[in-house]
């Protein structure tokens, strides 16, 4: 997903500049937010009102805005906001300038002073494209890091049938989602998480369950997404979707159900996180059918599940992280801590419910985090989304070390 990413559009002469505003919509449907830098030249394909209208924002074209009172445009700015500067369609014109470092179009001076990381999808004529001038030309731009989104093989606007034509749209996106994830820092890794509560048949309708939302794990299944990690998610009842980008997904309904799916994906992984209520009792003799009114027990007899976090500590690699949930209805501070010695988890997040907006079914949260080597970080009430953004970041530290 392009969630948040900022891509400078950078788009030059060539016919293929009709898709570009095929591309800018693409990569906005994606999440990504897009601003436009348009070539003279590509001004004669595209009108920078119909990238202007698309986008929300001006599109950039000159160095100076209105010549009489002297104002101009910053291409530094531009280049300094941008995530990655994506030249769609790049002229063979446009990949010589970019290799002799020319700086005399707004376009190519934005190139030249932009920080983050510059793509081109070329697009010309199969000929143009054969030249062993543009080959090396794109060859020095691969050995500059520039990032070279292949042409593809089809009909060209000269009539001819070969390799030149800018990228589809989809593919150009396609690319940027694989090239974000691949330069992501959790890139490659795996990350288990367990959310939402267990529901434990009594009989075939009625079950004993919690109030969790699943909010808080599925929270941080996102920030891990972010982040680059392939990240599988094992959910009990809730109301939420799966998160876009999920690498596995996994529905269950109860407890064991739960530490099955757990267990079975633990190895591999490197980061294992418990967000879920799980149930700590099932009804020991569940009905497989539903009991009518008279038949229904005075007392539920009730034996204790499997703890899933308790598992992974135990059978942990020491290359693993563990992190525990400890929802507590007060403070909780030595709760939090004798459950990091007991369940041998390396994290214990603890929420109280004694604190206004916390813990289930909310939309915020307000956390501390205990860490095994005695370290402990609070955290004040916000979003769970920016919770799970604490919590992944500070086990960044201990993952990426
Ligand atoms: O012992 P307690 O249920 O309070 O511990 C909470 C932590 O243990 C949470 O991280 C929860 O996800 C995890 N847990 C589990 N399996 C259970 C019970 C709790 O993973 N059966």
């Amino acid at each position: 997903m392009l969630e948040n990413k900022r891509i400078l559009l950078g788009i030059t002469g060539s016919i293929a500049a009709y898709k570009s505003a095929l591309l800018a919509r693409e990569l906005q449907r994606r999440g990504a937010e897009v601003r436009v830098v348009m070539s003279q030249a590509a001004i004669d394909f595209i009108t920078p009102l119909t990238l202007a209208t698309l986008t929300g924002h001006r599109v950039y074209s000159d160095f100076t805005e209105n010549k009489d009172q002297g104002t101009w445009t910053n291409h530094v700015d531009l280049g300094l906001w941008a995530d990655a500067f994506l030249i769609a369609p790049a002229t063979a014109q446009t990949l010589s300038s970019m290799v002799q470092g020319s700086g005399d179009s707004f376009l190519l001076a934005v190139h030249l002073s932009s920080r983050c990381p510059v793509i081109v999808a070329p697009a010309m004529d199969l000929d143009m494209f054969t030249h062993p001038a543009t080959q090396e030309n794109l060859s020095t731009l691969a050995q500059r890091g520039v990032g070279i989104i292949e042409p593809e093989s089809g009909p060209l606007a000269s009539g001819l049938d070969g390799k030149g034509r800018m990228a589809e749209p989809e593919h150009i996106a396609d690319w940027m989602e694989k090239w974000f994830r691949d330069a992501a820092p959790l890139s490659g890794r795996r990350v288990l998480i367990t959310a939402g509560p267990t529901h434990e048949p009594i009989d075939a309708v009625r079950f004993i369950g919690n109030r969790s939302s699943g909010k808080m794990g599925y929270a941080l299944a996102e920030a891990f997404i972010q982040l680059g990690a392939d990240v599988l998610l094992i959910s009990g009842p809730v109301q939420l979707n799966p998160p876009a980008g999920v690498h596995e997904f996994v529905k269950v309904e109860t407890a064991q159900d739960m530490y099955d799916a757990a267990m079975a994906r633990f190895e591999g992984c490197d980061v294992a996180v418990a967000a879920a209520a799980v149930a700590d009792a099932r009804p020991t003799t569940p009905s497989d059918r539903k009991l009518h009114k008279g038949e229904l027990p005075a007392a539920i007899a009730l034996e204790p599940t499997l703890d899933i976090l308790a598992a992974w500590g135990k059978n942990k690699t020491p290359t693993q992280t563990v992190v525990g949930f400890a929802l507590e209805t007060d403070n909780g501070e030595a709760s939090a801590k004798s459950k990091l010695e007991r369940k041998q988890a390396d994290f214990i997040v603890l929420n109280t419910t004694a604190d206004e907006g916390a813990g289930f079914g909310t939309d915020t949260n307000r956390i501390t985090i205990f860490e095994k080597n005695g370290d402990s970080h609070k955290f004040e009430l916000k979003s769970k989304a920016k919770v799970a953004e604490d919590i992944v970041t500070t086990l960044l530290k201990r993952i990426l070390s």
